[in-house]
């Protein structure tokens, strides 16, 4: 039988990634939503690793199967790391990018390029219904940007310049940045695991 792995997000464009990323594995991924579980999970952790553990232990806790969870987000070095774990609730959960965005930027208004370093990071866990638990890590550096640009990707996006491409995360195609992303640097070396420890 297939093994079943739950993907605990609510957000379609990551279960779009990983089973693209997945679809050479004989598994059959399944959202929160396809698995028909509501849950709302206070994300406490300290750390982007903790987060994910979190969120996945929850939902193995109600579903004997492997459980995948991922926790995100910006890291500005000049800032002592912020938005970091709160990224998604920096300034309020339902202010606007635009408004989130143009605030980081002004608060970098003084700094020159070199002191203008950022990094997106994003963590995924795994639960196994042994109790055992993975943990992954991918980073993808850049440089907070003086002006917005770009209309593709989501949240910070359009403010983070990769040098090595000279344009913004929101000027990739959503495959190129699936390629280079921090998600998918992580959502790779889980696959690894998922190999090693499925067969
Ligand atoms: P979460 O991992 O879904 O909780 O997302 C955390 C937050 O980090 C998002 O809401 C965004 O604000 C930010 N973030 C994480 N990954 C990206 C990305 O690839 N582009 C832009 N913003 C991101």
């Amino acid at each position: 039988m297939k093994n079943r792995i739950l993907f605990a997000t609510g957000n379609h464009g990551k279960m779009k990634e990983i089973k693209m990323i997945f679809s050479d594995m004989d598994v059959e991924l399944l959202s929160l939503e396809d698995a028909g579980i509501e849950i709302d999970i206070e994300e406490n952790g300290a750390s982007f690793e903790e987060n994910a553990i979190l969120k996945a232990k929850a939902i193995a806790a109600i579903r004997n199967e492997v459980v995948l969870a991922d926790d995100s987000g910006l890291v500005i070095d000049a800032l002592n790391g912020e938005p970091g774990i709160f990224s998604a609730r920096y300034m309020g959960e339902n202010t606007s990018y635009h408004i989130k965005n143009n605030n980081l930027m002004q608060r970098l208004d003084e700094k020159n390029e070199k002191d203008r370093t950022a990094h997106f990071v994003c963590a995924i866990a795994a639960v196994f219904p042994n109790g055992e638990v993975a943990v992954t890590r991918g980073s993808m550096d850049g440089v907070i940007a003086r002006e917005e640009a770009g209309e593709n990707g989501f949240g910070y996006d359009p403010i983070f310049y990769l040098p090595e491409y000279n344009c913004t995360a929101a000027q990739l195609s959503a495959d190129q940045k699936n390629r280079i992303s921090h998600r998918g640097k992580a959502l790779i070396e889980m696959k690894k695991v998922l190999v090693e420890k499925l067969i």
